[in-house]
């Protein structure tokens, strides 16, 4: 029930699929379960868990009858995984390991997973096809590094599995009912959410982290996908692997590379406010380009995104300044 899972299962129960979702409310709260009824008028099946706890995962697949698993569940802050780097590998591998034995023994074999393109380390040049060699730069991108090998070497063990790989650009916005959205639990660490507490009043400026990259502007830049975009490819490529066997990954973004003052601009223009800003170094880590080549889900997942930066940051603010938060 976290940013990207939530929009997802709006998608998923109005495509008529039926859902259950399990979380352990690690960076999500229950009341979300009841927005996305609201939003979809349909029924959604919460389970409070977590994913490390095998023996509750068979439990489920016991009780269920489960086709397909879309893989949400894992810690996702960069910064956060240099400072505590067993508590990704904990939650993020060790919670997968248990996730795809249960998998196994109740002989589920799709799933969709929610990876990064932080898994491409430091490009040698944009956009970046699915191709490009992988690396990780912190514990957060190796752990998306082991999972995707974890479930290659499953594929390769056992022919029966169908595994779409979704490595995510910059997910950004939020539903247009203004009922979800990014929702961190603790102090934002992406751009879009820091953007809005300025603009909401509740900090004071944004630091840009460096103008002095080889850039349009000199600021880092990124491609930024709006969340329901992103939502709509999950069900795309469970549509795809229902005919299609073994493993294969996909960018999930625009293809576009917007900078961090163009989203500010952008942002400025949706909330009708200034927004102060300051440059300050570089943040240790950020590359300065980032965006994908999307051809490959585009043709594979008859997908493409919809959404541009101007709607991104209109349904940001209307999520930021309605405060439907708890
Ligand atoms: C975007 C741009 C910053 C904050 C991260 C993860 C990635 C994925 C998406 C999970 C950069 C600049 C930011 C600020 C700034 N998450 N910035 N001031 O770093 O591209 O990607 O989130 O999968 O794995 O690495 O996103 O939103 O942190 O930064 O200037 O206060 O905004 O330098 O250019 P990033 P971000």
């Amino acid at each position: 029930m976290g940013y990207i899972g939530s929009h997802t299962c709006v998608e998923l129960l109005d495509a008529g699929h039926d859902v259950i979702v399990v979380d352990n409310l690690s960076n999500s709260l229950a009341s979300v379960a009841s927005r996305i009824e609201q939003i979809t008028r349909k029924k959604l099946d919460f389970i409070n868990a977590d994913i490390r706890h095998q023996t509750v995962l068979q439990s489920i697949f016991k009780q269920h009858q489960i086709e397909a698993v879309m893989h949400f569940a894992g810690l996702k802050a960069v910064g956060e995984s240099l400072e505590q780097p067993l508590s990704y590998y904990e939650n993020n591998v060790t919670g997968s390991l248990a996730l795809f034995g249960a998998m196994l023994e109740a002989g589920v074999k799709t799933i969709v997973f929610s990876s990064s393109a932080t898994v491409y380390g430091e490009p040698a040049t944009v956009p970046i096809t699915e191709d490009f060699p992988l690396s990780a730069t912190n514990p957060y991108g190796e752990s998306k590094l082991m999972i995707e090998k974890i479930l290659r070497d499953l594929a390769i063990s056992d022919s029966g599995w169908r595994i779409a790989l979704l490595r995510y650009f910059n997910p950004v916005g939020a539903h247009e009912s203004g009922l979800i959205g990014e929702n961190p639990l603790g102090a934002p660490n992406n751009l879009l959410p820091l953007i809005a507490q300025v603009a909401e009043g509740c900090r004071d400026l944004l630091r840009i982290y460096g103008n002095d990259y080889p850039t349009v502007d000199g600021t880092g830049v990124r491609d930024y996908i709006h969340v329901v975009d992103l939502a709509c490819a999950h069900i795309k490529a469970l549509e795809k692997l229902a005919s299609q066997q073994g493993v294969v990954a996909y960018n999930i973004g625009t293809g576009q590379g917007t900078s961090v003052l163009e989203i500010l601009h952008a942002f400025e223009a949706a909330c009708q406010k200034p927004i102060p800003y300051q440059f300050v170094t570089r943040r240790p880590g950020d590359i300065a380009q980032c965006f994908a080549d999307v051809s490959l889900a585009e043709h594979d997942l008859a997908w493409r995104a919809k959404k541009g930066i101007a709607e991104m940051c209109v349904d940001v603010w209307r999520w930021q300044s309605r405060g439907v938060r708890s």
